[in-house]
């Protein structure tokens, strides 16, 4: 019985639960997801797994992207990131939706599975409606080998290694990576980023690695945090542009392994319906990075706290603005908005992490999910 727990401490390195450990590792698995991809003194990228089909890429009317679950928001980012950068026009499906609604396919469509595990039954049988109908279909997979892996055209692999934790974290890190490289590998074949631009772009996806271990060190802050708010019942996740899916996906986690309701929420939306929840001490999370839309969301936060409202807020590294009215500040290394999915996500772990500890949840197996649903 020793052995058996020396064993399972050693598989989590030395952490408590396998999630910690895989939102530890993301600093290296978004490492190794772009090894071999980017060159960024030449300005250039490679995948290789899609390289066959650069001519389809090329001329490509529209892009569909299918997932489930966090898979689902990381092709939220990829929309953002596709569009902004490949300028081809991009839906984002949930794939048991897509499945049952006779959707309009074409030859020059192409349709994109994220899936980390390759198995999950609605994103595959929607990749077989696609296919059936003469899209190209492509994956984008963790698991090598897996089901969707073998069924599509082509793809490519997250390299984010073996995820344990239900509730996904590095995976999620290693999709955008791989949307980021995508949106990026399509603009170059298309020539909608000049080389200089390109340079400019890889150097700083480059560090990104690095700026995920600057973000790593807001833990002590989260445990902070989770201390204030591990009792609330309800809460409000707000982000705008890019920082959108990332206010659904630190939701999604927050109500995933703490069970605490927790809805994410565009920024502008809220005064269309969720403002009405805001009283007294209710806790909003707000994605209040330095972007084109801060102003906007600073007055969002304004709003919450004319409510009484309490705001967990995650700014740039140096901001003074949010800080006057928030009632916490997570602050994060500044880099481009397009690679803010890769940075504010982590702190989003690291609290729905510590207030699930601190509610004595299961962490690595929340009750009635699965970490790979392969039925309907
Ligand atoms: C389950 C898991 C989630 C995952 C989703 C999609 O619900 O609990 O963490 O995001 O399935 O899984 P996939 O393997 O297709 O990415």
């Amino acid at each position: 019985h020793k052995l058996e727990l020396k064993l399972e401490m050693l598989e989590k390195g030395g952490y408590e639960h396998f999630m910690l450990k895989e939102i530890h590792e993301q600093a290296f698995t978004v490492r190794d997801c772009m090894r071999g991809r980017i060159y960024p003194n030449e300005g250039k990228i490679q995948l290789g797994g899609l390289k066959d089909f650069d001519e389809k890429l090329k001329t490509a009317n529209r892009i569909i992207i299918i997932a489930c679950g966090t898979s689902w928001h990381a092709g939220l980012v990829g929309e953002y990131l596709i569009e902004e950068y490949a300028r081809i026009p991009v839906e984002v499906e949930y794939a048991s939706e897509f499945r049952y609604r006779n959707p309009i396919i074409s030859e020059n469509d192409i349709v994109m599975a994220i899936s980390q595990s390759g198995e999950t039954a609605d994103t595959l049988a929607a990749l077989e409606i696609a296919k059936e109908r003469g899209a190209t279909i492509f994956g984008i997979c963790n698991v090598a080998g897996s089901s969707i892996t073998r069924f599509t055209d082509a793809g490519v692999y997250t390299h984010a290694g073996p995820e344990i934790g239900v509730a996904s974290t590095k995976a999620f890190t290693a999709q955008v990576t791989v949307l980021t490289l995508i949106a990026f590998y399509i603009a170059q074949l298309k020539e909608k980023i000049k080389p200089d631009a390109m340079k400019v772009l890889l150097t700083e996806l480059d560090s990104i690695p690095d700026l995920i271990k600057e973000c790593l060190k807001t833990e002590e802050a989260t445990k902070y945090i989770a201390q204030d708010i591990k009792d609330i019942n309800n809460s409000l996740y707000l982000g705008r542009g890019i920082g959108f899916p990332i206010a659904l996906e630190g939701a999604l986690k927050l109500k995933e392994i703490s069970y605490i309701h927790a809805e994410g929420y565009p920024a502008a939306e809220m005064k269309h319906g969720p403002i009405a929840l805001i009283d007294e001490g209710f806790p909003v999370i707000v994605i209040a990075t330095k972007s084109s839309s801060y102003e906007k969301v600073v007055s969002n936060i304004q709003e919450v706290k004319a409510r009484k409202g309490k705001v967990i807020a995650i700014v740039t590294k140096g901001d003074v603005d949010v800080r006057k009215s928030a009632d916490f500040v997570i602050e994060i290394p500044d880099a481009d908005d397009t690679f803010l999915p890769l940075l504010a996500t982590i702190p989003l772990q690291l609290l729905a992490y510590h207030v699930a500890l601190l509610r004595g949840c299961n962490v690595d197996q929340p009750r009635n999910l699965a970490k790979s649903v392969t039925v309907e």
